[in-house]
């Protein structure tokens, strides 16, 4: 086994060819920080380029994988660019070259949900609540999802989760295609690490090919959609609205968009 702190909040395992990324900030519900995404983003950098790594799995901690971007970030140190390390993680997520595992366990929110669609197989426990709120923050949807979820499950099912942003359970995203199986929380990580060890066990160079054959087609249009969207994102980071959704969950009180047209 060999563990190692990325940063204390992302915690790094590389065994039987499987690197595992777990999100570990449990007093924030995993809430991803600048150093976070940097280092996930150094993390995939790295497992893309050693031999040793043939497949990244994407865990959190029990009952929550991640409830997305820190809010608090977004106020003190919002993006402003292709360089802001979400802009480089989401880059790194959508353009790995090895297979990604995902095992969804509690709260997946915002990002905690955008990345797995650059996921390959994704696992979530039955009682996992996915939620989108960007628009609910008054901002708009990155990572590619507006694109890829109307594409996945059709316009009306992508608005319903985009527009209205409110949370689904683990069995909705089964069965609109944001995971693969539902399985009882305790059987989670043994069912995606199976999986991860069958992809695994797979010819290396096979495993690339066809994920980068099935990914061909969208490549650039995914890429020029992630930059679109982190330009939108970022303007709107800077609206009336998100200031005052934002003021609103670090007062823990319902946002009164009211007095916006
Ligand atoms: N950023 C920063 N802090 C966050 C956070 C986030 N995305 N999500 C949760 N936290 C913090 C809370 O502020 C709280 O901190 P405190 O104990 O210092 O007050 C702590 O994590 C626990 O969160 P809490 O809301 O009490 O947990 P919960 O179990 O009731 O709800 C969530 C969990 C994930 C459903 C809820 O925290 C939530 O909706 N978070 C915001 C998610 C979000 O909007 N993400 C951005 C999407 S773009």
């Amino acid at each position: 086994m060999n563990k190692v702190a990325a940063t204390g909040h992302i915690l790094t395992d590389l065994r039987d060819g499987i690197l595992t990324l777990r999100f570990n900030r449990p007093e924030k519900k995993n809430a991803l920080t600048l150093a976070m995404y940097n280092a996930l983003t150094e993390a995939l950098g790295r497992a893309d380029a050693d031999d040793a790594v043939r497949v990244v799995l994407f865990s959190g901690t029990q009952g929550c994988f991640t409830s997305g971007n820190d809010l608090a970030d977004f106020m003190s140190s919002p993006p402003t660019g292709k360089e802001s390390p979400v802009m480089q993680f989401l880059g790194a997520i959508s353009q790995a070259r090895k297979p990604l595992v995902a095992a969804v366990s509690g709260a997946a929110v915002g990002v905690g949900v955008t990345m797995l669609l650059h996921c390959d197989l994704v696992y979530a426990g039955e009682s996992a609540r996915f939620q989108l709120p960007f628009v609910n923050l008054g901002i708009s949807p990155e990572a590619g999802s507006t694109l890829l979820l109307p594409r996945m499950m059709g316009h009306r099912r992508a608005a319903e989760l985009l527009l209205l942003g409110e949370a689904f359970s683990a069995e909705k995203a089964r069965e609109v295609g944001i995971v693969n199986a539902v399985c009882p929380d305790g059987e989670l990580l043994e069912t995606a690490l199976a999986k991860a060890g069958q992809l695994a066990a797979q010819p290396a160079a096979a495993v690339r090919l066809a994920k980068a054959l099935m990914k061909r087609g969208d490549a650039s249009t995914v890429r020029e959609t992630i930059a679109e969207e982190g330009e939108r994102f970022m303007e709107r980071l800077r609206s009336p609205e998100a200031a005052e959704a934002l003021r609103a969950f670090m007062e823990k009180r319902k946002p009164d968009f009211s007095k916006f047209h």
